[in-house]
């Protein structure tokens, strides 16, 4: 039996580390036992308890409580704490996702005292060291002994940095790199029946007979930017004189809702309040976003996740940021970046909205057992 120690801490990280442990539930209880640390970087209901009995993920064994700071106060507790629990527990190794200060508090603490590293989600780039996700993707990938990348370009950046394909041995110094679909993907197969059976989203923002665009806002380079907010904003205005039927959903991410006040204009900001087919709303269940995502015409976003989401739901995308890891949909022709230029999402939503119905939604990431796959690497390497 080995003995693995997930970490988990934002929204993200709950979502995908369903898979995981439905894979250990399901297929591999007799070999590995999951010990689950939440470190509290996500704490709202609506961001984190959510998930939990919705997606069946067994409640955490420890939850850190780190709550929000700066990227050195938060990501220094978790270390501390991280660190009193690997001592502990001693794990056969440590399970980080993503991109997030939670991975790159587990890859630290993990490596200080030889722990091997597991990274669900790794070789993804964005060449840009100005995002905070960047800084902690590399550093985990570079200390990590099990890599598994959901895309081939994330494999490719992986053996571009280095890493070799030669899966015979497999420490730290001599890491084994897997190209094995998106643990996202399995989640979106495995529920997407019951999201659009049980959502309760669809009734409650009476969205049955209408039209609508789906999007969400979150990442410090547009949240804590005055220019940057007031330009998404304006665009998602303009979007809805744009097409006159349409609606545009809008789950509001805590920063989000923290920011606006300060960051959009205040004439934009009235406008944006006062528009009645424009639903903000709180942060959604996992059912009801896939819902969303479902029956939405299009999505715009600078979520990571959302954008492979919308993907996956055959929806196209405006991307809000500068640049994406998820490379493959734009070169697809599925997503568009626009970054938070106002004319760019307009025109985005235009092109796609036109060409919608002759795009093509090749498969990408996977057969959606990803992590069953992730499991028994797991298994045979440690
Ligand atoms: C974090 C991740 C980002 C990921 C995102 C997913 C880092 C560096 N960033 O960004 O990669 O895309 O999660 O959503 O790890 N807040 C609340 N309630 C909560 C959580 C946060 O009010 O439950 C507010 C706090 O004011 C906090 C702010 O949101 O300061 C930002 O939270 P934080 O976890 O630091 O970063 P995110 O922007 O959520
Ligand atoms: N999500 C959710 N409810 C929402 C918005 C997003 O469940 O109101 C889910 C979304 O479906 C995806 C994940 O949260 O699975 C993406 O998280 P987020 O956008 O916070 O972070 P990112 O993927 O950009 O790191």
């Amino acid at each position: 039996m080995k003995k693995i120690i997930t970490v988990i801490g934002a929204r993200p990280q709950i979502i995908k580390s369903s898979a995981f442990s439905r894979a250990v539930r399901t297929e591999y209880s007799e070999e590995i036992n999951e010990v689950i640390v939440h470190t509290g970087q996500h704490y709202d209901e609506n961001m984190s308890a959510v998930f939990f009995d919705e997606m069946q993920i067994p409640k955490p064994d420890y939850n850190l409580g780190v709550g929000s700071g700066s990227h050195g106060v938060q990501t220094a507790s978790m270390i501390e704490k991280l660190e009193k629990i690997l001592l502990d527990e001693k794990p056969d190794g440590i399970l980080v996702y993503g991109d997030t200060n939670s991975t790159l508090a587990g890859a630290i603490a993990a490596s200080k005292i030889h722990v091997p590293i597991i990274h669900v989600e790794a070789g993804l780039r964005s060449f840009n060291k100005a995002m905070p996700e960047e800084v902690n993707r590399i550093v985990c990938d570079h200390l990590s002994t099990l890599l598994f990348s959901p895309t081939s370009t994330g494999y490719e950046n992986l053996k571009n940095e280095g890493f070799s394909e030669d899966q015979n041995s497999c420490s730290a110094d001599n890491p084994n790199i897997y190209h094995c679909g998106d643990i996202m993907f399995d989640n979106t197969s495995y529920f997407s029946d019951v999201a659009l059976s049980s959502n309760t989203v669809i009734d409650d923002e009476k969205l049955n007979d209408v039209p609508f665009f789906l999007s969400t806002i979150h990442r410090g380079a547009n949240t804590d930017n005055s220019e940057n907010l007031t330009s998404i904003f304006s665009a998602l205005l303009e979007i809805l004189e744009n097409y006159k039927e349409h609606h545009l959903v809008l789950p509001l991410h805590p920063r989000t809702k923290k920011c606006m006040e300060e960051n959009v204009s205040s004439s934009i900001l009235d406008q944006v309040e006062h528009n009645s087919r424009l639903h903000l709303i709180n942060p959604v269940s996992y059912l009801n976003i896939l819902a969303l995502e479902n029956k939405c015409d299009l999505v715009i976003t600078d979520s990571g996740g959302l954008q492979k989401e919308a993907y996956f739901n055959k929806k196209p995308c405006v991307i809000l940021r500068p640049e994406t890891e998820w490379v493959e949909i734009v070169k697809n022709g599925n997503a568009v970046i626009a970054n938070a230029d106002k004319n760019a999402i307009v025109s985005g939503v235009k092109d796609l909205m036109g060409k919608k119905d002759a795009l093509t939604y090749p498969s990408l990431y996977g057969d959606g057992k990803a992590a069953s796959f992730i499991a028994s690497e797991i298994i045979r390497n440690l």
